[in-house]
């Protein structure tokens, strides 16, 4: 299940920020150091209906301290901080940080802390966090498995685990990824649902429930929100064109009027930790 693939590029593993990012890391900066504000107004990353799903199956309370893994511009921590007693995000790139802080205070939430850094490790002790969440991130990471069992790790037991992100068969990875990568280079692979749930039973989540949500875009809005090497983005139009009735990509591309639609289908799966 390690996005292998990527070679040389191990995430630190020795709990210490590398003085420099491996080649990953420094991928992922650069990318999302462009997309911090495209991201982050992108209408389909704050859709009610899937914050409020996430939400819902998390059980979120307003005893909970909710730990919020990869968090980009904070929209999910800033929806978890509204129902929750304090969130903490994380992530590696300084200006999704920024961003978050921003939203933070557009919204007027105080209950929030952010922090800069690798979640691998997650630079937390055990059983910090009563709720342990992550949205649209395993498939930047080379070695998911280890970031899900950081997750468990520093959840408090009888506490809720919660991933949501793309989830393909393993029939459409080749293509999937293929086109994925050239819309953003941090990309490493997606998981299938059934590695999804074999991750969640191998790290012992008990009562764990999965919903599977379409998250719809129009190509060319999704497009200007992102940073492929120059001349990729008419290669990216070209496959999603060729792909329109034949859905090798599994993303259900199709025409309306002169555009270019699809929907990336999301996995959100939540687990209670074994107490
Ligand atoms: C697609 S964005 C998702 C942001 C947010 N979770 C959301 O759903 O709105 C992926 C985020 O993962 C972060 N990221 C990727 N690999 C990371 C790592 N190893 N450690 C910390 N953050 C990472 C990126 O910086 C980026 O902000």
């Amino acid at each position: 299940m390690k996005n292998d693939e990527i070679k040389g590029t191990a995430q630190n593993s020795t709990g210490e920020t590398p003085a420099l990012p491996n080649a990953h890391d420094a991928a992922i900066i650069d990318q999302f150091t462009r997309q911090a504000v495209p991201f982050s107004i992108q209408q389909a990353h704050s859709k009610e209906s899937f914050l409020n799903l996430l939400l819902e199956m998390s059980g979120v309370s307003p005893e909970d301290n909710v730990l919020d893994v990869a968090c980009g511009p904070g929209l999910v921590a800033c929806a978890f901080a509204a129902r929750a007693q304090h969130v903490t995000g994380i992530d590696l790139t300084p200006a999704m940080i920024a961003r978050a802080k921003q939203i933070q205070r557009e919204r007027q939430l105080t209950n929030l802390t952010w922090r800069i850094g690798n979640v691998l490790p997650l630079p937390f002790p055990d059983a910090s966090f009563s709720l342990v969440i992550t949205r649209y991130t395993f498939h930047h990471f080379i070695d998911p498995q280890a970031v899900f069992a950081e997750m468990v790790r520093v959840c408090r037991p009888n506490g809720v685990v919660l991933v949501a992100d793309i989830a393909l068969p393993p029939e459409k990875r080749r293509a999937f990824d293929r086109v994925e990568k050239l819309r953003d280079p941090s990309h490493t692979s997606h998981l299938t649902p059934a590695e999804f749930l074999q991750m969640a039973e191998e790290l012992k989540l008990r009562e764990v429930r999965t919903e599977f949500v379409k998250s719809e875009r129009h190509l060319e809005t999704h497009l200007q929100a992102s940073f492929p090497n120059p001349g990729d983005d008419e290669e990216i139009r070209r496959i999603f064109r060729e792909d329109v009735g034949k859905d090798e990509l599994g993303l259900g591309a199709h025409w309306q009027g002169n555009e270019i639609y699809f929907a990336y289908p999301i996995l959100i799966l939540a687990g209670r930790k074994t107490g």
